[in-house]
C-alpha cells in the first residue's frame, strides 16, 4: 500500500512525508487519494500534513434503515452467505497461509490443509466441545477438535480451521482454529474532540438518577465536550418487563421522551448530541433497529441527531461503532463463568469474531437482511455498548471498547435478575490519542 501511494505522488512530481502516507493509509489508502485529489495541491513538491483535506467533525458512515440499506430479504440465506463471504475474505487477508477456497477443494489435498466455514452445529460431551459441523457453499463437514483446542465455539460463527482429513475424506481432524479478528492500528491524530459516552438513561423510571444527569449536563457545558453519545434505552418505556408500571415515575412513553428533551435542551447548542435506540425505546425490538421515529425526534432541539442501532459514525477522524448490546446476554449465557459485569470480556469475544452477535435465535431476534449488518465493517477505533448497565473500558487489538454505564439505579426487577449496575459514570474519549477519562457524576 505504501509503495502504491509513493508512486502516485511521484507520478505527480511530488513526494509526501512518511507521516502523511501513514495518515492516507488510515483514511483508506489509494481510493481515498483518488476521491480527494482535487483537494490536494500537488504543485507544492513536498506534501505535508497540513496539505491533506481537513477531516469532517462528524459524519455517518453506515446506518440501518428498514426501508433502505441493506434491504430486507425473504429468507436468512443471504445474510448468512454474506457473513461467510466477508469473514472468509478477512481470514484469507489476515496473512495466514493455506486456507483453501472451499471445503470441496480442500478435500483434494492430502496432508495439512486449511478450511473456512460457518459453524452449523456444536457438539459437546460433558460440557466440553468435541466436534462441530461446518459448512460452506460446496459442502458440510464434521470436524473433530484436537485436545489442544479449548475455545468456546459459537453456532453461526465463521471459523478458519487447520488440520487433516481422514482417509475416506468424510471427517476432519483440527489442530488449530483461527478467527477473523478485527484489528486497528493505533495512530495519533492532530485534531482533538472530547466525546462524552453515556448509555441507558431510562428517563421515566423511579430510579432515574436525575441529579447525576444534571451534574453531567453541567460538566458538558463547562469542560469542552464537543459530542455526547447516548447509546440506547433513552427512556424506560412501558410494558418492557412484567409489572414495570410500579417502577415508573412517568407512565406514558411520549411524556418520557418529552422529559428527556427538556433535560437535553439544557446542553449548549454547539454540542452535538447523538442518540440511538435500545430495547426500552419506542422502536420495534427486532434488530437492527431504525432511528427513533420522526415524531419523537422532532421533540428534540436541533443539535440532537437520532441514528439507528447499530450505527457507524466518524468523529474528527475516528470511527465509532455504537451498538446498544442486546446480544451481550447471549455471550454471557454461552461463556461459562461470564457474568453481567463482564462487558469487557464479552466485547473482546465480539472483536475476535469481528461480529456483534453471531448466534441466531437466542435473546436477540434479527431481521432477515440482504447483508449481514452485524459484521464489524468498517473496523472501529471506538466500540461502544450499553444494555447491561456495567461500566468498563479496554483496549483490544487496537480498538478502544466502552460499556457505557447508566443513569438508572438498581430496580427490584434487576436485583431479581442479578443485574448489578455501575451507574452515574461518563467516559470521555479524546479523539487525538484515544485516551479516556472516567467521570463520576453526583
Ligand atoms: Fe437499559
Amino acid at each position: 500500500m505504501k509503495k502504491e501511494i509513493e508512486e502516485y505522488f511521484l507520478k505527480r512530481n511530488c513526494i509526501a512525508e512518511d507521516r502523511v502516507i501513514e495518515e492516507i493509509i488510515r483514511r483508506g489508502g489509494l481510493s481515498y487519494l483518488i476521491k480527494n485529489e482535487k483537494k490536494i495541491n500537488f504543485n507544492k513538491g513536498i506534501i505535508s500534513f497540513e496539505d491533506l483535506p481537513l477531516e469532517k467533525e462528524f459524519s455517518i458512515l453506515k446506518e440501518f434503515n428498514i426501508r433502505g440499506y441493506p434491504g430486507v430479504s425473504n429468507t436468512f440465506e443471504t445474510l448468512f452467505s454474506s457473513r461467510l463471504n466477508t469473514l472468509r475474505r478477512a481470514l484469507r487477508d489476515s496473512g495466514i497461509p493455506g486456507f483453501q477456497s472451499s471445503i470441496e477443494n480442500a478435500r483434494k489435498i492430502n496432508g495439512e490443509v486449511g478450511i473456512i466455514g460457518l459453524v452449523r452445529e456444536v457438539n459437546k460431551i460433558e460440557g466440553k466441545i468435541t466436534s462441530v459441523i461446518i459448512e460452506d457453499e460446496t459442502d458440510n463437514l464434521r470436524v473433530y477438535l484436537g485436545k489442544n483446542i479449548d475455545d468456546i465455539i459459537l453456532e453461526d460463527e465463521v471459523l478458519g480451521i487447520t488440520g487433516k482429513f481422514n482417509n475416506k475424506k468424510d471427517v476432519f481432524y483440527a489442530n488449530s482454529i483461527k478467527r477473523p479478528e478485527a484489528r486497528k492500528e493505533r495512530v495519533l491524530l492532530e485534531r482533538n474532540s472530547r466525546v462524552l459516552v453515556l448509555s441507558d438513561i431510562h428517563v421515566g423510571s423511579k430510579k432515574f438518577l436525575e441529579n447525576e444527569f444534571a451534574d453531567m449536563i453541567d460538566y458538558v457545558n463547562s469542560m469542552g465536550i464537543s459530542h455526547v453519545i447516548m447509546n440506547g434505552d433513552l427512556v424506560d418505556g412501558i410494558g418492557i418487563y412484567p409489572d414495570q408500571e410500579k417502577d415508573l415515575a412517568i407512565n406514558d412513553i411520549i411524556s418520557q421522551y418529552k422529559r428527556l428533551s427538556q433535560l437535553i435542551s439544557k446542553i449548549n447548542k454547539n454540542v452535538r448530541v447523538i442518540l440511538i435506540p435500545g430495547n426500552h425505546d419506542i422502536v420495534y425490538s427486532t434488530e437492527p433497529q431504525n432511528p427513533l421515529p420522526k415524531e419523537i425526534n422532532d421533540l428534540f432541539p436541533q443539535n440532537v441527531q437520532s441514528l439507528s442501532n447499530p450505527v457507524w459514525i466518524e468523529i474528527t477522524g475516528r470511527v465509532f461503532l455504537l451498538y446498544h448490546g442486546t446480544s451481550i446476554m447471549d455471550f454471557v449465557e454461552m461463556f461459562p463463568g461470564f457474568s453481567l459485569n463482564d462487558s469487557k470480556k464479552v466485547m473482546r469475544e465480539m472483536i475476535k469474531r469481528r461480529h456483534l452477535g453471531p448466534t441466531f435465535g437466542r435473546n436477540l431476534s434479527f431481521l432477515p437482511l440482504r447483508e449481514d449488518f452485524y459484521i464489524m465493517d468498517p473496523i472501529p477505533d471506538v466500540f461502544i455498548t450499553g444494555h447491561i448497565h456495567d461500566h468498563s473500558t479496554d483496549n483490544y487489538n487496537g480498538i478502544l471498547t466502552i460499556n457505557a454505564s447508566t443513569f438508572q439505579d438498581q430496580t427490584d426487577y434487576q436485583r431479581m435478575m442479578n443485574f448489578n449496575p455501575r451507574p452515574g459514570l461518563g467516559t470521555v474519549v479524546n479523539t487525538s490519542d484515544l485516551s479516556v477519562e472516567v467521570i463520576k457524576f453526583s
